[in-house]
């Protein structure tokens, strides 16, 4: 059944961006509240990341997050939006049992979430895996450079610079059939060429200005991290301390009997 065209964003539109030179923005949600907001903002896609593992459940790394949780997460992001694409992380290690598993695994975050499409951490490795997902109808946002999933291989948070590798990866991802590509901390020069070496979309995170988009972890922009703030965040605003100030001040008013008021008491 034929059902009216959507004003939501879908992938081949997400991807024709590129050639419209229209810069690109991404940012990640893992609630309905903070989807609906930006979802009302205009953002152009929304990320049910792998990030949920440190800045929602507090682990040290991202490899903890089961699909599970993703699911539960993205359902509720997925409820929320109306006009972003909506595209949520394949966790560790849910594509890396071959083929049908990461049909099955991708198949279920699609049939259960409103989601559109998913991401995996892999480029040149990941390529008949990224191929295979395309060829069953699921979109794959490819994600290349420093890849946390692989935290313990790194051995640490890096910026990467091997331009063959790196290039090879992305066109790699592209010609599996991947819609696009984030790059994760890769040098800028590196990543200029990349974008223009490749025909789809080019999601920037610690990689300069010159990605077809920018992601970002939405917790970074809010500054409501309490730890490490890594060079490439911007935090446009500081919301740790205006939560811990609204918490105190709540606190001292109940504690001295000014809260509840007239105001919030029912007679
Ligand atoms: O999980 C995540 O939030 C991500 C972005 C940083 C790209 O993968």
């Amino acid at each position: 059944m034929m059902s009216p065209e959507s004003s939501q964003m879908t992938v081949p539109r997400f991807a024709a961006l590129k050639a419209a030179r229209r810069k690109i923005t991404v940012l990640t949600a893992y609630d309905f509240p903070m989807a609906q907001l930006i979802d009302a903002a205009g953002i152009e896609a929304i990320l049910v990341g792998d990030s949920m593992s440190m800045v929602v459940q507090g682990h040290a790394n991202t490899l903890p997050v089961t699909l599970d949780e993703i699911v539960y997460h993205a359902e509720m992001v997925g409820r929320a939006v109306r006009n972003a694409l909506v595209i949520v992380d394949m966790p560790f290690p849910s594509f890396l049992l071959g083929r049908y598993k990461a049909i099955e695994n991708a198949g279920r975050i699609l049939k259960e979430t409103r989601c559109q499409a998913v991401k995996l951490e892999g480029g040149m490795d990941q390529a008949e895996v990224i191929e295979a997902l395309v060829s069953a109808g699921i979109p794959v946002m490819a994600h290349v450079g420093l890849r946390p999933q692989s935290i313990h291989s790194l051995g640490g948070y890096r910026v990467q610079r091997d331009r063959e590798e790196l290039m090879a990866d992305a066109r790699a991802a592209a010609e599996a059939g991947a819609f696009s590509v984030v790059l994760e901390c890769i040098a800028a020069e590196v990543a200029r060429d990349i974008t223009a070496a490749v025909k789809i979309p080019t999601i920037g995170i610690g990689s300069g200005p010159d990605c077809d988009g920018q992601v970002l972890v939405m917790h970074d922009l809010l500054g409501l991290n309490t730890g490490h703030v890594p060079r490439h965040v911007k935090p446009y605003a500081q919301l740790a301390p205006r939560v811990t100030d609204a918490v105190t001040r709540w606190r001292d008013d109940v504690r001295r009997g000014a809260f509840p008021g007239e105001e919030q008491t029912f007679h």
